[in-house]
């Protein structure tokens, strides 16, 4: 083997142009409307805030046209296809059920939802209105990630027999900030964790068995895990996250023909290198696709694109981020906790 498949995601600046509004303007919003403004043909049209003046200021940074003084304002703009949800995540349900009754498309930040059944509802209200719904998981829509999806499904390693991926960063603690608050929706599987647990599900499906240890904050919300997912026949997905400090961030796949790796970070990987594992005279054989080193800014603009690409297609959904993986991963999460309250109950 001397190549891996080429990405098949079309170049974000050729999705069709779309009105956005953007529903809390905070850090990702400002990522997210940076990289739409520089790689695509997007509009920004709106945002909201709950303050007049932080509105504003979002809105001459990005050159957007109509401030809202509310979040409900904003789904009744008319002039809207499409509104990104990037409030804390215990408001991503209520904010999307706003947006969808009022008839916008929604792209959803990550998590999706708080748990499992509030995912559900936002799901049924989407498709009950018949309007496009998507959580932001942006590796997914990456170029590297459409290798990774087509050497699983060539079956280039063979069966995908198990994943082993980290994701830590150092938060310092800030018993008020976003990530340590648990009425914030705060803790390091909502923000990091989910990346892993998403990524587990593209690779090995959803998990028939959910083990989980960890250790919480003063302020109550988890700090650090390690998670198994058994899935049919065996598969393990081994995770670790943690908000106390930066981890290696690779992800390793092994299969029953060969190795994947992804290098670090592995949601923004720079490469992704398949290693064969050796045949009965001993040979192997190896290949690897390079990417450019991406900042997220360079990123978040393909998510964008592909929403974009579905709506004006009449799609609800995308395949690429399925709506049901979305609910269903959001169950895997309610097991995760649940096993992570048991284990802090037991010491
Ligand atoms: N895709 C990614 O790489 C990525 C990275 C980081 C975060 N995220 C996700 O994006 C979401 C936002 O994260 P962020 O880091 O951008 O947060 P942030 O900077 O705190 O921004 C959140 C925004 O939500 C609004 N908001 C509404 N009610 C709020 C409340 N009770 N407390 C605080 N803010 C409130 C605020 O805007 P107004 O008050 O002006 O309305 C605020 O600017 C989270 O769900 C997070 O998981 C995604």
């Amino acid at each position: 083997m001397t190549a891996l498949p080429a990405p098949r995601i079309p170049s974000p600046v050729d999705a069709p142009a779309l009105r956005w509004g953007i529903m809390g303007p905070g850090r990702i919003a400002d990522v997210l409307a940076r990289s739409l403004c520089e790689h695509t043909r997007q509009r920004l049209s709106a945002v909201a805030s709950r303050s007049e003046e932080r509105g504003a200021e979002f809105a001459r940074r990005h050159g957007i046209p109509r401030v809202h003084a509310s979040y409900e304002a904003l789904a009744a703009d008319p002039d809207i296809d499409v509104i990104y949800i990037a409030t804390p995540n215990p408001l991503h349900a209520r904010c999307a059920l706003l947006a969808i009754e009022a008839g916008k498309h929604v792209v959803v930040e990550k998590p999706f939802a708080m748990d499992g059944p509030e995912a559900e509802r936002v799901a049924e209200a989407a498709a009950r209105r018949g309007v496009f719904a998507m959580e932001a998981m942006w590796p997914r829509f990456l170029p590297a990630m459409d290798v990774v999806r087509q050497v699983l499904a060539d079956g280039l390693i063979g069966e995908p027999r198990a994943l082993v991926a980290d994701l830590g960063e150092y938060f310092p603690p800030d018993p008020q900030g976003r990530l340590f608050d648990p009425a914030l929706g705060g803790g390091a599987l909502y923000d990091l964790g989910v990346y892993l647990v998403s990524f587990a599900s593209f690779v090995l499906g959803g998990p028939d068995r959910v083990l989980a240890s960890g250790s919480f904050t003063d302020t109550g919300v988890d700090a650090q895990s390690s998670i198994v997912l058994r899935g049919p026949g065996g598969r393990q997905a081994h995770l670790f996250t943690t908000l106390e400090g930066p981890t290696g961030t690779a992800a390793t796949i092994t299969g029953t023909a060969g190795v994947l790796r992804l290098a670090s970070p592995f949601y923004l990987p720079g490469s992704v290198e398949l290693i064969g594992h050796p045949d009965v005279a001993g040979a192997s054989r190896s290949a690897e696709a390079r990417f450019p080193q991406a900042r997220p800014d360079e990123g978040l603009c393909f998510e964008a694109a592909e929403a974009a690409r579905c709506i004006a297609s009449g799609a609800i959904g995308t395949p690429l981020m399925p709506l049901a993986e979305t609910v269903d991963i959001a169950h895997t999460m309610d097991r995760i906790r649940n096993e992570l309250v048991k284990d802090s109950m037991s010491i």
